[in-house]
């Protein structure tokens, strides 16, 4: 099981001041001191955490791996495909939201939004980098992200982090997303809500390859730092993983 953490909200606390700090390249550095097998930013439309040179400086100085989160529009596209991070996972983007708050939908094959999304993926896997996309547990959206030709499918726990610890139903849902996805060839990840409290269910499901946490792990290194808060994580998803039947504590 990898374990990426997203490091936008150290950049949203040096925004709030347009300060130098604090700076997340450094973040970085703690996290994979801390254990964590790769780095994920999302590179705003509206910049509003992120910056161009937070992600240049990311992919020159990590040791483990950039997973950049991107939407289709046409100048964050092109700044991919040139930088060619290891794998970008495609996300929906709303201006007002306050974190990505659904899954992408890719909907008919004719609409502008779809074309956009095919012409990016194509892009980037002809640009050699590995392409996820951020979907709803949804069945038949899977299939879509197999015909658009990602490699991976990030599961959006979002709906199973709010209901938990009555999350039974999501739980499930997440579990059969899950074995479909890889059933068709595709690569599962999960990510979305995921906290030291409801994460050992998701890392549990063994098609789940790969997780991408952020505002938990950040809140908590405020007051443990930065290293300590991805080695509790990482000890948690690694104890999940490594013990059949855990007690997933879902109702
Ligand atoms: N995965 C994706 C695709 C996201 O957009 C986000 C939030 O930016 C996360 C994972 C991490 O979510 P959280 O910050 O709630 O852990």
């Amino acid at each position: 099981m990898r374990l990426y953490i997203n490091v936008d909200h150290v950049a949203t606390v040096r925004q709030a001041r347009r300060a130098a700090e604090p700076d997340p390249v450094a973040a970085a550095a703690l996290c994979e001191r801390g254990g964590a097998d790769g780095i994920t930013v999302h590179l705003r439309e509206d910049r509003r955490h992120i910056q161009d040179d937070d992600v240049r400086r990311l992919a020159a100085s990590i040791t483990t791996v950039l997973n950049l989160e991107l939407a289709t529009a046409g100048d964050i596209l092109r700044f991919a495909a040139r930088l060619r991070p290891h794998q970008a996972t495609f996300v929906p983007e709303r201006r007002q939201e306050i974190t990505t708050e659904g899954g992408l939908d890719p909907g008919s094959p004719r609409s502008a939004a779809y074309k956009r999304l095919a012409v990016g993926i194509g892009r980037l896997n002809d640009a050699g980098v590995r392409v996820s996309l951020f979907i709803a547990p949804d069945r038949a959206t899977i299939d879509q992200a197999r015909v658009l030709g990602a490699a991976a499918v990030e599961l959006h726990t979002g709906e199973y982090a709010h209901a938990y610890p009555r999350s039974a139903k999501a739980l499930a849902r997440l579990q059969r997303a899950a074995a479909h996805a890889r059933g068709i060839g595709l690569a599962v990840h999960a990510g979305h809500g995921l906290t030291y409290l409801n994460v050992t269910p998701v890392a549990a499901i063994p098609e789940v390859e790969e997780l991408n946490i952020g505002h938990s792990i950040v809140s908590r290194s405020i007051t443990v730092g930065m290293e300590t808060a991805v080695r509790e994580m990482r000890s948690i998803v690694d104890r999940a993983r490594a013990t059949p039947g855990v007690d997933t504590g879902s109702r």
